[in-house]
């Protein structure tokens, strides 16, 4: 068999099994793991047995595991999570019903465990009226839910408090999740296209999120789990998609609902009302890798340079929508020179962060600082990479090379802040944390999008907030 018909049949099967959207350039991790896996066995023999597999075919949980993107930490999206735990949820419970949670598309759990947490800290939520599944395609990343130890990075944008309050720290220096965050919450491996009339019956949850998994499916497989999720939500049920996601042209079956900043999508009770459509409310599913690379002008571009690969500002959004599997795809088609500019320099230093590989990441920032041209963003990505290798007086060095070069650097002075505060230091570290609440207000949404932990704005003028209380505390 032909090697292009092989890698297109293994592409098909991937997408019609796993839902999963061919990448733009990602073909050739494919290529590479087709290669892997007919290594002992011709191709077609591989290919043959891969397509008459069950769904529960060892193979396919193999594939699963290999493909999918499991990005996720803790209380991402908060706003949202906050507008579900203050509102929905004790709507769904009053009357003493019970409030039955979905995650659709878990990962390792952490959107789980958080719904769990914020729902105990509010007390309009019942505890024992609460039930949270969280399903999932990929076999490990389930393992690793129900096991429920963290590293650091998924605490990433978890309040202090709440760390103190919920987790336990392990001698490893990892974090677990109290008994009472987990005692609320199952876990199972389910793969979103595969049908089961019972665990989709019709009204089986009064909220469902699935949030960051349609956006790495085609337009195809999107409606089609939209409807199972839709027919599974109860009458008036809630639906929670990603920021990039939205169930418009999909489904007429959700009106779209704002609490603050979030947006969340309830399934009607009656028909849609004929007449002219809602109004986006979500940001408009951003272009896919493909039409990024056509240079496409941005009110939020960054700082717009000559040197710049074209395209770079569809390569932001995707960072900014966490399809990260696709912006690194895109960096990989551009011509050697151009991923040699700075600007893809930064961008690889960024995904490389993201994926948690921070020694990489430092490596390719400080390549760009041996340029003599970097950026006050290199100086903090610098930063960032020496708190997790545990030097905070690196991190420190860093971040104020960082608001020297840009003195409104907000997250700049907010890192100081916290690690002046850390190191028991109260006056600078209210200073610089005043600092970073007037200027967080102007902050460059670039920066925000790069380095704001998935915060947003208002998200972290309260982390600012809560420091400066917790500076009271300083001796
Ligand atoms: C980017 S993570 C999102 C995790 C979490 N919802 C969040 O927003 O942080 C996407 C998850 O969807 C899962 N996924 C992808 N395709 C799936 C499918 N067909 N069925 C179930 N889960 C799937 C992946 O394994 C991955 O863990």
């Amino acid at each position: 068999m032909e090697w292009p018909r092989a890698v297109s049949r293994f592409a098909t099967f991937v997408e019609r099994r796993l839902g999963l959207a061919p990448v733009p350039n990602g073909g050739r991790e494919l290529e590479a793991l087709l290669a892997e896996k007919s290594a002992r066995t011709s191709l077609e023999a591989y290919l043959d047995r891969l397509e008459s597999a069950g769904p529960q075919d060892a193979e396919l949980r193999v594939l699963a595991e290999r493909l999918t993107v499991g990005e996720t930490y803790f209380f991402r999206h908060q706003a949202q999570l906050q507008a579900l735990v203050g509102e929905v949820l004790p709507q769904v419970q009053r009357g003493g019903k019970p409030a039955r949670v979905l995650s659709a598309g878990c990962s390792s759990g952490e959107e789980a465990y958080s719904v769990a947490i914020l729902s105990r800290e509010n007390p309009l939520v019942e505890p024992e009226r609460l039930f949270i599944t969280g399903v999932d395609v990929n076999p490990r990343a389930i393992e690793r839910a129900r096991r429920a130890r963290y590293a650091a990075w998924s605490l990433r944008s978890c309040p202090e408090a709440l760390r103190e309050r919920w987790f336990h720290t392990l001698p490893s220096g990892d974090f677990e999740p109290r008994p009472s965050a987990r005692e609320r919450v199952v876990f199972e491996e389910r793969n979103l296209l595969e049908e089961d009339p019972v665990f989709w019956a019709p009204g089986s949850f009064d909220v469902i999120l699935c949030r960051n998994v349609t956006l790495h499916f085609t337009a195809e497989v999107t409606r089609a789990v939209i409807a199972r999720l839709e027919r599974a939500l109860t009458p008036g049920g809630v639906l929670l998609l990603g920021p990039s996601e939205t169930p418009r042209g999909f489904s007429e079956s959700f009106e779209v609902l704002q609490a603050g900043e979030a947006f969340y999508h309830r399934r009607r009770t009656a028909p849609a009302p004929s007449g002219p459509p809602e109004p986006p409310p979500l940001a408009v599913r951003a272009p896919r890798a493909a039409e990024a690379s056509a240079s496409v002008p941005s009110a939020w571009s960054p700082k717009p340079s000559s040197h710049e690969p074209p395209g770079m500002d569809g390569a932001w959004r995707l960072l900014e929508e966490e399809r990260y599997a696709e912006a690194q795809a895109w960096l990989e088609q551009l011509p050697e020179a151009d991923r040699e500019q700075s600007s893809a320099r930064l961008l690889r230093a960024v995904l490389h962060f993201q994926s948690g590989h921070f020694p990489e990441a430092e490596r390719v920032a400080e390549s760009l600082v041996a340029t003599g041209r970097a950026e006050a963003a290199v100086y903090y990505l610098l930063g960032l990479c020496r708190e997790q290798a545990g030097d905070d007086g690196g991190a420190r060095h860093r971040y104020a090379r960082a608001v020297h070069l840009e003195p409104t650097f907000a997250l700049g002075h907010l890192r100081l802040g916290i690690l002046a505060r850390r190191a028991r230091e109260a006056m600078p570290a209210r200073v610089a944390l005043r600092l970073a609440l007037t200027l967080l207000a102007h902050e460059q949404p670039l920066h925000l999008t790069l380095f704001g932990g998935g915060f947003g704005r208002h998200g972290l003028m309260q982390v600012c907030q809560q420091e400066l209380r917790a500076c009271a505390e300083v001796p």
